[in-house]
């Protein structure tokens, strides 16, 4: 069983995880500060945060769902229903906007085959979505691929740039 496939029942914070999240515990000020670092670990192990993964990390950390939940929802990295295997982040604000990345965006979607922003493609491979301003406003369009950092963007380049994802 791959990680993605771990069991919705199953604890996350228990064995080799749970020791990789208590040894952090001294680098931090206090238990809750982790909540970012065990929002990864949990999306790492079962691929998305489930209502269910927010509780379990309220629990272990001390915190209420609602702050979890707040918390999870803030940040576009941190997925709050499945994903494809390759999550794609493409920048769509002003900046960006003008030279072109919202051609980009369609572009990306259509050669997914992905039918829409924040659909996922038939054959699970990709997901993408909009996100506002990735810090390279001078590298327009830029895109984040899981975690490759990708600027200078253009329809062109799209498909030779998603064949490197399998
Ligand atoms: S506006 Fe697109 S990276 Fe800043």
């Amino acid at each position: 069983m791959s990680t993605h496939e771990t069991a919705a029942h199953e604890t996350v914070f228990a064995g080799a995880v749970l020791a990789k999240l208590e040894a952090l515990y001294p680098k931090y000020p206090d238990k809750r500060s982790l909540l970012l670092p065990a929002l990864w670990m949990i999306q790492e192990a079962r691929g998305w945060i489930s209502d269910g993964s927010v509780a379990e990390v309220a629990e272990t950390l001390g915190l209420t769902s609602a702050y979890v939940r707040g918390v999870v929802t803030f940040y576009t990295m941190y997925h709050t229903h499945p994903v494809g295997r390759h999550f794609i982040q493409v920048c769509t604000t002003s900046p960006c906007g003008i030279c072109g990345a919202e051609d980009v965006a369609r572009a990306l979607v259509k050669e997914t085959g992905c039918g829409d922003l924040g659909a996922t493609s038939p054959d699970g491979r990709f997901t993408v979505i909009e996100v506002e301003c990735l810090g390279a406003c001078g590298f327009p369009t830029p895109i984040l691929i899981d975690d490759d950092f990708i600027e200078n963007v253009t329809v062109d380049r799209v498909p030779a740039i998603l064949a490197r994802y399998i």
